[in-house]
């Protein structure tokens, strides 16, 4: 995927020189709390850049639009955050779109940014449907899943053995100025 540009962000690919901002938001309990097993809370920068190594050495065999990206703010170059798309298991066939950003840096509209930026691209890469899962409780996570206009689907605990709430978008669900 080139780089995708919005108002105030690009979002674009992991580098190993991130891992200090990279730390500021997968190092913080606030954000991991709420993140599935597999992603736990990263101890320091040195756990953090073996991470972000294996997280760049797996994005090239990764079948479009499957794969990891930072969030840059373009007025600083500042990294505030990060995104997602990957098979949500046991069953490997919904895609998950997911959005993480430092605690710092909530509250400004940066994941639905993004994440409006990420999911246009997402349906050029021939798929007809973006997931989104998040704990009842994070209601932060589920404020940005309406505002990416997700349609909220059911209640399941078919994902990780968490009780999820989860939320859809389709193609035909994009405003039509996002053609
Ligand atoms: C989920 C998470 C990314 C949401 O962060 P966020 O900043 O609230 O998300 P959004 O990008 O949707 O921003 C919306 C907020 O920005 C505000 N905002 C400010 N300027 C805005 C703008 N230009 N556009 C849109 N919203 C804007 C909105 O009013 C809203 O604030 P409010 O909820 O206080 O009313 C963040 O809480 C997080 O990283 N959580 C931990 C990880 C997590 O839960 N990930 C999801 C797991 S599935």
């Amino acid at each position: 995927m080139e780089e995708l540009s919005t108002d105030r962000l690009v979002v674009r690919e992991w580098e190993l020189d991130d891992a200090a901002p990279a730390l500021a938001i997968y190092g913080a309990e606030k954000v991991t709390r709420w993140l599935t097993p597999a992603m736990g809370q990263v101890s320091d920068t040195t756990a953090m850049r073996a991470v972000l190594h294996a997280w760049t050495e797996a994005q090239p065999n990764m079948l479009p639009p499957r794969g990891r990206w930072a969030i840059q703010r373009r007025e600083d170059g500042e990294v505030v955050g990060g995104l997602g798309i990957r098979l949500l298991p046991p069953y490997d066939e919904d895609l998950e779109l997911s959005w993480q950003l430092r605690p710092d840096a909530w509250g400004q509209g940066y994941a639905a940014e993004g994440g409006t930026a990420l999911i246009r691209w997402a349906f050029t890469q021939e798929i007809d449907e973006l997931f989104a899962v998040a704990r009842p409780s994070n209601t932060r996570a589920i404020g940005t899943a309406k505002r990416l206009g997700m349609a909220w689907v059911g209640e399941t605990d078919k994902y990780y053995n968490l009780t999820l709430q989860v939320f859809r978008i389709r193609p035909a669900d994009l405003p039509p100025d996002w053609d």
